[in-house]
């Protein structure tokens, strides 16, 4: 760990109600692989976040110890990376309070993701909800984070992380890393293939539009084949072809071809042709990984080391940042 202590420190964090899908794997969780190497990262899964909406309590802990497995399987490696459990590092929940103090009524209120989640769970307008953001600062915050990817619709959040940060810093003096985001070399935002102008989400109407990793190779090939496309029948890359466009983002990402050889490629072909191909490299890409993670569910004593060892090191590095907060706040020392 020591000499990787010079290597720029990441933090990134994933919510863990239900299942994964190819978007999470794709968009989020291919780039924090990729990035093991060049950086410091502290992965984490949000389950104190994932409480803002109401959780089942048997389907919640076994939907954080399946994404957990399922990281693994995808290549997060403890060796490499701290890969930890959010609930289980203390100094979120403190930290998260302190910095509600540091944050404007007003801030959190022009939060979009707030303003959208409060319509869609109106019954469960909850205070952790509106606070969300501040726990969030607090996770990059309390690791002197330098650089965190995230997708478009955090961008907001890191935003205001930033901000507390600068403000609090400010009032007291050098405290805490300004965070930049990070965008990576290959995003990909991937669509939901019945809607392909909607993201594609584990929450789609339709089952069809979106693809789960841990979907058996039968169903990825059926929703792959049902995909929407358009009446042109031509595999080429351009405006209006929002689900041509998004089955070649999946190809590209997956086989690493570019659109031109794609377009190449498939040049006479029917769009049967490259759903099926689309499809099988998807079966491919996700087939070893599911082979992992049975083996990895299976193993509880070696998840358990997993996490509790991360958990052990991401507290000592959050505690060093959460002791100099405490004193500079003025709170008496213990
Ligand atoms: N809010 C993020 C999401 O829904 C997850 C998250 C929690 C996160 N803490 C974070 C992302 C810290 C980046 C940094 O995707």
């Amino acid at each position: 760990m020591e000499q990787t202590e010079k290597k720029k420190v990441v933090f990134s964090g994933i919510q863990t109600s239900g299942a994964i899908t190819l978007g999470n794997y794709l968009g989020a969780l291919k780039n924090w692989v990729e990035m093991q190497d060049d950086f410091f990262c502290f992965f984490s899964l949000a389950d104190l976040h994932a409480i803002t909406v109401r959780q089942d309590p048997q389907k919640f802990r076994q939907n954080t110890l399946e994404a957990y497995a399922l990281f693994l399987a995808c290549g997060i490696d403890p060796q490499k990376s701290i890969f930890f459990i959010q609930s289980h590092v203390s100094a979120h929940a403190e930290l998260a309070w302190i910095l509600n103090c540091y944050t404007q009524f007003g801030e959190l209120s022009r939060m979009t993701q707030f303003k959208d989640k409060s319509a869609k769970y109106s019954d469960n307008i909850n205070a952790g909800l509106f606070t969300y953001p501040s726990l969030m600062a607090a996770d990059i915050l309390l690791y002197q984070t330098e650089a965190v990817p995230v997708g478009a619709d955090q961008k907001q959040h890191l935003e205001l992380a930033r901000n507390i940060a600068d403000r609090f810093n400010h009032i007291y003096g050098n405290t805490f890393k300004v965070p930049e985001p990070y965008i990576p070399k290959v995003g990909a935002k991937i669509m939901s293939l019945q809607e392909p102008e909607k993201k594609m989400s584990k929450s789609d109407e339709n089952v069809n539009g979106c693809v789960f990793i841990l979907d058996p190779p039968e169903t990825i090939m059926k929703k792959f084949k049902r995909a929407v496309t358009d009446s042109e029948a031509e595999v080429r890359f351009a405006e209006g072809k929002d689900g041509i466009n998004n089955l070649m983002s999946i190809y590209s990402v997956v086989t690493g071809k570019t659109n031109e050889q794609i377009e190449a490629d498939f040049a006479g072909k029917g769009y049967g042709d490259f759903k099926t191909a689309v499809g099988e490299s998807v079966v491919e890409l996700l087939s070893p990984v599911q082979h992992r993670y049975k083996e990895l569910i299976a193993d509880k004593a070696y998840l358990e080391k997993c996490y509790s060892e991360a958990a052990e090191t991401a507290r000592k590095f959050s505690q060093r940042t959460l002791d100099k907060v405490m004193k500079k706040v003025g709170f008496v020392l213990k």
